[in-house]
């Protein structure tokens, strides 16, 4: 939920951090700060706002002169609403030692009580103080830096990614992680330990991820890697194979609008290679040890959060009418706490676009507890969902940045084509001939996807027309329900207009009563299975003055035209495909009342791309 940067080496630390910070700031941006070693002083400045405030803050104070070590952090509040004051780095009470913190320390109010006790006094309203003045507390009996760090967590309850600097050893840094992602970049005489690895390539491709309990030590020229309870570890560093473009905007004003574009690329991407030229069929290798399980699984869950949700719904309608399996889809952060029937042999599906989300990674490991396999749909290769899964699919739609996820959820959707078509080969429960037409037709969606995107100036122009509406209500039905949702969250988070999505049919249950001239509804309505009905909400709509907008495919004259204010024409497809495309307007139509309403759409207020706090 925050962003962490860390440096020592032989470099000025301030310009490396910040410009890491720069790049993690989609992960938390209401407040940042750095703190900086200098000749055994510990210089922390920090600020509310994002990054650019904190660079206004340092404005030309020389502060970039002589530090080569030090830390910054981008925050996204959890304890304590986002000011100067609660921003970190956080101190203890003499300024000595210094901490900055992603996670919650779920037992910080017994903590803060017993430190207050002792003399501590609490400057912020953060969780995060507690673990300052406890390693404080730790280092005045051991009189050992790491030894104290190690005491201190040993403590704590809850989730951490944290590094800590102490002016008693001030060659060192250390970091420790659990629960929220850390990673070590090692290059030449020079350590940067971050959030993720955007925030390293510029400076090095060799890293090490830090696994939950461990932590690393960094010193000049030396790191070590070491659980909490001081067991050491060996690992092997890892090459990092993605170039810095691809998490550059590229020439693109937003980086939304630039993974919009790159759809067609990166649906390629999670096809590549898993469909068999000569057959049409699919060969999906992160899960051929497990085809037997798949096979004969009585019943799929699918768990996962927001858009990577609207997926798995989608999900759900693919592996049921091509495997015959029962799906059942959970909201992560329910699954967890109501104690949910497994039985053997289910098999869990967990989707996430960062791989780190704390409700999914905690229902991933309640379904393990529980004795379920649990397979993966995770975009970022290495993240802790990715590791902590039986097996699974990486999507392989490259870098997301935008807080908004585009290019990720239709990639979600093309893995569960995909894997969905696999099972059916399994099972045999779909002939080999509708195999190969739908995995043709998959292998023509990029195309498909770059002529919606040449409609860019009639999305932009039916924007215009709203771009003063407070409310909207996306109806969609089958297939098109989940996107439906999608639609609507896509644009409450970017544009904040309230918005709604609906199965068509529900409307006339309650949501009705909303239709006047005031409330636009956009239908999802390619010609499929539901076409027909939905054409008869459409009219429903209409009788009641609701403006219309209808999402509809090329063959679809007559009817969606006739009671349509606005139409949107994309390619057909078919119907279990047709998602991958629907969705593609409405992320446009988004992008644009969003840009148009002057919101910030790459970081909307209050959200953080990667949410790792429960
Ligand atoms: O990284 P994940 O896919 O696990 O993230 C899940 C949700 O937090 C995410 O999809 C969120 O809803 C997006 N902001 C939606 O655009």
């Amino acid at each position: 939920m925050c962003g962490i940067v860390a440096y020592l080496g032989n470099k000025q630390a301030l310009p490396l951090i910040l410009s890491g910070l720069r790049k993690l700031e989609y992960r938390g941006y209401d407040s940042a700060g750095v703190a900086l070693m200098f000749d055994n002083e510990i210089v922390v400045r920090k600020t509310a706002g994002k990054v650019s405030d904190l660079e206004a803050l340092l404005g030309s104070n020389g502060y970039d002169k002589d530090a080569n070590i030090g830390f910054g952090h981008t925050r996204w509040a959890t304890h304590g609403e986002p000011n100067d004051t609660n921003a970190h780095p956080v101190f203890d009470d003499n300024n000595e030692i210094v901490v900055i913190h992603n996670g919650i320390i779920e037992n910080y109010k017994v903590l803060k009580t017993r430190l207050e006790r002792e003399g501590y006094q609490f400057r912020t309203d953060t969780d995060t103080e507690c673990l300052v003045h406890l390693i404080r507390s730790h280092y005045k009996n051991v009189m050992d830096f790491e030894t104290a760090v190690r005491l201190a967590l040993a403590e704590v309850d809850g989730t951490y990614g944290m590094c800590v600097l102490s002016k008693f050893e001030p060659d060192k840094i250390i970091a420790a992680r659990r629960g929220s992602p850390l990673v070590l970049g090692v290059g030449e005489d020079e350590y940067i330990i971050a959030s993720d690895a955007t925030a390293i390539i510029p400076h090095t491709r060799q890293v090490l991820y830090l696994l939950d309990g461990e932590m690393v030590i960094v010193t000049r020229n030396k790191f070590e890697i070491k659980t909490i309870h001081d067991e050491k570890i060996e690992r092997e560093l890892e090459v990092i194979t993605f170039d810095l473009e691809e998490i550059e905007k590229g020439g693109y004003e937003h980086f939304m609008l630039k993974e919009i574009n790159e759809q067609p690329d990166s649906i390629t991407n999670t096809m590549r290679g898993r469909i068999i030229k000569d057959n049409g069929l699919v060969k999906l290798g992160g899960l051929i040890n497990v085809t037997e399980k798949l096979k004969y699984a009585p019943r799929i869950i699918i768990s996962a959060c927001g858009t990577a949700w609207h997926a798995g719904l989608v999900g759900e309608y693919m592996i049921e009418q091509m495997c015959k399996i029962p799906v059942e889809v959970e909201y992560a952060s329910e699954f967890r706490y109501r104690n949910p029937v497994l039985y053997p042999n289910d098999i869990m599906f967990v989707i996430s676009q960062s791989g780190e989300t704390a409700d999914t990674l905690a229902a991933l490991k309640e379904a393990k507890s529980r004795g379920a396999d649990v397979y993966g749909i995770v975009n970022v290769v290495g993240s802790t969902i990715a590791r902590e899964t039986h097996a699974g699919v990486y999507t392989h739609a490259g870098p997301e940045i935008g807080v908004a996820s585009t290019k990720a959820f239709t990639s979600q959707l093309t893995g569960l084509a995909l894997i969905s078509l696999m099972i059916a080969q399994y099972r045999n429960s779909l002939p080999h001939d509708e195999i190969k037409k739908i995995t043709d037709e998959l292998l023509r969606i990029p195309d498909k996807i770059k002529q919606i995107l040449a409609l860019n100036d009639q999305i932009l122009e039916i924007a215009r027309i709203f771009k003063f509406c407070q409310h909207m209500l996306y109806l969609g039905r089958g297939y098109n329900f989940p996107v439906a949702l999608e639609g609507a969250l896509k644009l409450k988070e970017i544009s904040y207009i309230h918005a709604e999505g609906y199965p068509a049919a529900e409307m006339k249950h309650g949501p009705i009563a909303l239709i006047d001239q005031n409330m636009p509804v956009i239908f999802i309505a390619p010609k499929d299975s539901t076409y027909e009905k939905i054409i008869s909400n459409i009219r429903e709509v209409k009788a009641r003055k609701g403006v219309v907008i209808t999402i509809t495919d090329f063959d679809s004259d007559g009817p969606s035209e006739e009671y349509s204010d606005y139409i949107i024409k994309i390619p057909h497809t078919l119907e279990m495909l047709s998602p991958i495309l629907t969705t593609i307007p409405l992320q446009m139509f988004a992008y644009h009342l969003a840009v148009l309403r002057g919101c910030n759409v790459d970081q909307p207020r209050n959200l953080a791309k990667s949410v790792t706090v429960e």
